[in-house]
């Protein structure tokens, strides 16, 4: 019995063995004849694998691959099951232009794909953001399993948003995500950037049965 990663090409293409669809970066388990995925590994590769994707190249994200990504956001848990959410795809290249006024949002206008996530905030007043901010984190991770670049938009005006996209009054622009495939360069200074993207260490953040308690040795 023995597991291997099998690393296929960069979406769209997707490589076949003997007819079996192979998507990258899974990990399979040998067992006998049994050729089983491994789901954990998959799920943290992709946690492991996503970074934000600030620049993206021409290729279009295809339909049956925004679809499954969508569908990552539609089954996603919400409180009580009341699914608080409404997600706008957006390609328009004026609408982008008019979603990309925030400081740290200059980007969109180059991106293939927006998803504006938004919250009914009375279907769920209590938890509308939580549920909304799950989903589309669903969808994050899904997009990175499908070899996809995204990045967290949190860096708008709600008014000007809603007003691009008509949105109704009850929803709240909870968050956008941009969404493609990343523009392939040597960045050395990305590079070094994404190694020294320090996050906090565990101990700093964790505590065991009580706030600041270490965990027991
Ligand atoms: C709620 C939220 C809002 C964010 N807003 C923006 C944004 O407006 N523009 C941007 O370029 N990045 C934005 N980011 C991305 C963060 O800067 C990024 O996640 C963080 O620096 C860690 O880098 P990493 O995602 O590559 O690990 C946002 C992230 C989150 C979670």
């Amino acid at each position: 019995m023995f597991a291997f990663s099998f690393a296929g090409p960069i979406e769209p293409d997707r490589t076949r063995t003997r007819g079996c669809p192979i998507p990258p970066q899974t990990r399979y388990l040998v067992s006998g004849l049994i050729v089983r995925r491994l789901a954990r590994m998959e799920v943290f590769d992709a946690i492991r694998e996503r970074k934000s994707v600030r620049s993206y190249d021409e290729r279009p994200v295809p339909p049956e691959v925004l679809e499954k990504i969508l569908e990552a956001g539609r089954i996603a848990p919400s409180a009580s099951n009341v699914q608080p959410w409404h997600f706008i795809v957006v390609t328009d290249p004026q609408k982008r232009i008019a979603l990309s006024a925030g400081k740290y949002a200059k980007f969109l206008k180059n991106t293939p794909v927006v998803i504006a996530g938004l919250g009914d905030r009375q279907a769920s007043p209590e938890w509308h953001v939580v549920d909304v901010t799950i989903a589309m984190e669903n969808m994050v991770l899904a997009a990175t399993a499908e070899g996809l670049g995204t990045c967290w938009i949190g860096s708008f005006h709600e008014s000007e948003v809603k007003a691009a996209l008509s949105i109704p009054d009850k929803w709240e622009v909870v968050a956008m995500l941009t969404l493609g495939y990343e523009k392939e360069k040597i960045d050395f200074t990305r590079a070094i950037a994404k190694r020294l993207h320090k996050r906090k260490t565990l101990n700093e953040i964790t505590s065991y049965e009580s706030f600041g308690k270490t965990k027991p040795t």
